[in-house]
């Protein structure tokens, strides 16, 4: 089988790797570090199953085009990809389906936005309706800063349009879980869990990013817990999309929050989690390419998704992510520590220069992922990659998986 992955970042180097376990892989646009990236569009590849990584398509309808011109895609069409293109629509599915989520309200106008604000008790937290390359969101203390974010986004000051319209939620507290389901429009089987690191700074401080690291399995995620997502929030979600008349055949992407008064989404995903793909599919020992076809296809025949041992993987940024990454440095030591044990370098912002150097080309730029008998191996294991990668500037988060793999050592 010949398959098309759409996107350039780590999740689709990774995506490549897996899939082309069993089948020929191209990658569309990939990057300077992807084996098998192609400059046609999707639209100009013969591929027999197209897997497209990115929101970004998703919401623009790319599934819809290629499902027109008859190909196999994983991937939910533009209707269902709004789950992510709005999340004002989302909440609006969330309530209809009654999935537990976070009390909120939707604003295009300042003052009943700040007059809401007013009732809240922090952390204050504001998002934009729109994409906004997991940066649109805004969980602070201060009472100033949710009212100037509320400036900013409305303004279109902070996003453009994404951001014009907002949604203002409840705080909630509690450890992060991401949940991967893959869907065929009316069942679904879900992936290993995963946890990801969202905030720059090691104990969760600094701004948001698109994701610093992430390890799967989560200590705390067991079969009850599991049985608690496809029942609660999955399910649900399929069905209340069903009864929109959307057949949603691709990832639902459950990012919750295990809160005292128990499991909340925080929000829905139409798409592989970056970086949480990179260790659930490295996990997988049944065929990815199979799975994602039969999804594709509209007939999951539910076998169950057999994991391998825990991973971990690191993201290496460049100086000054997310606000202003520093690129063009050159990065030293990638085959080395790609040839280490249990270890794959996933290369997400990088690009060659003149001189055919691979060079920093964005803000995250590889994804060190290791396999071990434990999280504790696979931790060791991605770190001792991690140092012997080098490019002026580098920045890690220290933490990652630090301690789920303590606590498993103490158990
Ligand atoms: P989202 O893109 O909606 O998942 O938000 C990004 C990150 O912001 C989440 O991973 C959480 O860390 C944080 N967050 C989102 N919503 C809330 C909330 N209601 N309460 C506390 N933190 C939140
Ligand atoms: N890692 C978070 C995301 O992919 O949205």
């Amino acid at each position: 089988m010949k398959v098309c992955v759409v996107g350039s970042g780590g999740r689709e180097h990774a995506l490549a790797d897996v899939l082309g376990r069993s089948s020929d892989v191209v990658v569309t646009p990939g990057n300077a570090g992807i084996p098998g990236s192609v400059s046609e569009t999707p639209e100009e590849i013969d591929a027999d199953l197209f897997v497209i990584g990115p929101e970004a398509p998703l919401v623009e309808g790319l599934a819809d085009r290629l499902r027109a011109a008859g190909r196999l895609v994983f991937g939910p069409g533009a209707d269902g990809a709004r789950l992510e293109g709005s999340k004002a629509w989302m909440k609006d599915l969330l309530v209809e389906a009654g999935v537990p989520t976070a009390r909120h309200a939707t604003f295009t106008e300042a003052d009943p936005a700040q007059r809401f604000l007013t009732t809240m008790a922090p952390p204050y937290v504001v998002k934009t309706d729109g994409l906004a390359a997991g940066k649109g969101v805004v969980v602070t203390d201060s009472e100033e800063e949710a009212r100037h974010t509320v400036e900013d986004y409305l303004s279109g000051a902070a996003f453009g349009d994404a951001g014009r319209t907002l949604v203002i939620e409840e705080g909630l507290t509690g450890p992060e879980l991401s949940v991967l389901a893959v869907c065929d429009g009316t069942q679904a089987v879900l992936l290993p869990p995963a946890q990801d690191y969202k905030r720059i700074g090691e104990g969760d401080t600094g701004p948001n990013t698109g994701g610093m690291g992430a390890y799967s399995p989560v200590p705390f995620a067991g079969p009850d817990v599991l049985g608690a997502v496809m029942g609660e929030f999955i399910e649900p979600t399929l069905a209340a999309l069903r009864r929109r008349g959307i057949d949603y055949r691709g990832v639902l992407y459950a990012g919750l929050m295990a809160t005292p008064e128990g499991l909340r989404l925080l929000e829905f995903n139409v798409r592989f989690g970056d970086p949480e793909c990179q260790v659930v599919i490295t996990r997988l020992a049944s065929d990815l390419v199979d799975l994602l076809a039969q999804a594709a296809a509209g007939r999951l025949t539910a076998d169950p998704v057999v994991a391998l041992e825990p991973a971990v993987t690191v993201v290496c940024a460049s100086a000054g992510y997310p606000t202003s990454p520093r690129t063009g440095d050159v990065i030293a030591g990638l085959a080395e520590a790609g040839a280490m044990p249990g270890v794959k370098v996933y290369c997400a912002g990088v690009r060659r220069d003149e001189e055919g150097n691979l060079v920093t080309g964005g803000g995250r730029v590889l994804n060190v992922t290791a396999l071990g008998s434990t999280l504790a191996e696979a931790r060791r294991r991605a770190y001792e990659a991690v140092d012997v990668i080098e490019w002026k500037g580098k920045y890690v988060r220290r933490d990652v998986a630090a301690v789920a793999a303590t606590g498993e050592e103490q158990a």
